[in-house]
């Protein structure tokens, strides 16, 4: 592995002598303008690029052909020399983890995604499938022991020299989850749930206003936008949507539908990307959607890719055989101030 997860795990405060005593004397003047989220730090590539995978809603054993996407993420992965993986969560079927020591850790996850090229950190948040289980045991720094790559948290960022992404626990926004029988939840932790809300939503504005990061990107499991079965969450539109614009977010990258696709926006530059295939798809009841912002869906197994530099983004959505199905480009001239 290029870099240590340990090394990687910094906090914000973890800092010299001054900077803790500056950090302290702002905590307590102005306390809602500094953000308590978690930063981790990737190092881009020695020509300063970066590349990785995204892959959602996977946890199967094997299963629904997710043992196939593996392999062709393996197959891309080299080709592309990736950094890193995402997972958009639902890392679990069907209710997550029983607890840090269930074998599914190992049945739908390490042994499964064996390549050599997806050897890398899987930076990874939950899923509401996630939150059926034991969702503290996700987090459980336990299972670095049994598979290093794993880093799940419920939100934070991570820092690389081009690219900012920002990692956003999604299910608690929810409000069907907390009045449905026929499933429970594990909202220890999340609870009280307004106030977790409003401090999610504070630290996350808090990081993207702080940030200069070239590019923009927030990964959540929920989609703002979708034409699959769950379709757009409209508690998201309402909470999460006004920061992300504006706040200069580029990308805003989900699963929880068992799709790919691409929707654009005509009142932002943000772009809703839908990577939530990794296993178990063909749904059959993909929505009607606004042609003018459609621009690709698919209802069957796959992944994204994503190659970045510091002036351009290339997204490709991959199928189960690894062939392209869709590609889009951005460019961002050097000089534009963010
Ligand atoms: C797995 O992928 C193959 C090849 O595309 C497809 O024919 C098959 O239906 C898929 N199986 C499932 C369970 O989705």
């Amino acid at each position: 592995m290029a870099t240590s997860l340990a090394g990687n795990l910094k906090r914000v405060v973890g800092m010299p002598l001054v900077a803790v005593l500056f950090s302290f004397i702002f905590f307590f003047t102005i306390p809602s303008c500094v953000s308590q989220l978690t930063r981790l730090e990737h190092q881009v590539k020695d020509d300063g690029s970066l590349s990785l995978l995204v892959v959602g809603d996977w946890g199967r054993r094997g299963h629904f052909n997710q043992t196939i996407v593996a392999s062709q993420m393996g197959r891309i992965g080299k080709e592309l020399d990736i950094d890193f993986v995402i997972s958009t969560g639902d890392n679990f079927y069907d209710d997550g983890l029983k607890g840090p020591h269930d074998p599914a850790f190992e049945e739908s996850f390490t042994e499964v995604y064996t390549a050599n090229s997806l050897q890398k950190p899987w930076y990874t948040v939950l899923g509401n499938h996630d939150y059926r289980g034991d969702a503290v045991a996700q987090l459980d720094p336990f299972l670095r022991k049994v598979d290093s790559r794993w880093l799940c948290l419920r939100s934070f960022m991570l820092d690389t020299e081009i690219a900012t992404f920002f990692f956003v626990d999604t299910t608690p926004f929810v409000d069907k989850y907390y009045t449905e029988k026929s499933h429970t939840y594990d909202w220890r932790d999340v609870s009280p749930r307004r106030a977790y809300l409003a401090n999610l939503l504070k630290d996350l504005e808090n990081a993207l206003r702080e940030s200069s990061s070239r590019w923009k990107i927030v990964v959540g499991h929920h989609a703002i936008r979708s034409a699959g079965t769950h379709g757009d969450t409209e508690e998201l539109i309402q909470h999460l949507l006004p920061i992300l614009k504006a706040n200069d977010v580029d990308l805003y990258v989900n699963g929880h539908d068992h799709c790919l696709e691409h929707i654009s926006s005509h009142d932002s530059p943000i772009q809703y990307l839908t990577s939530g295939a990794g296993s178990k798809a063909w749904r059959g009841d993909t929505k009607k959607y606004d042609e003018r912002v459609m621009k690709f869906f698919y209802d069957g197994q796959g992944f994204m890719s994503m190659q970045l530099t510091s002036t351009n983004v290339e997204v490709l959505f991959h199928d189960v055989l690894g062939e392209v199905l869709h590609r889009w480009k951005v460019s961002k001239d050097l000089h534009s101030s963010i």
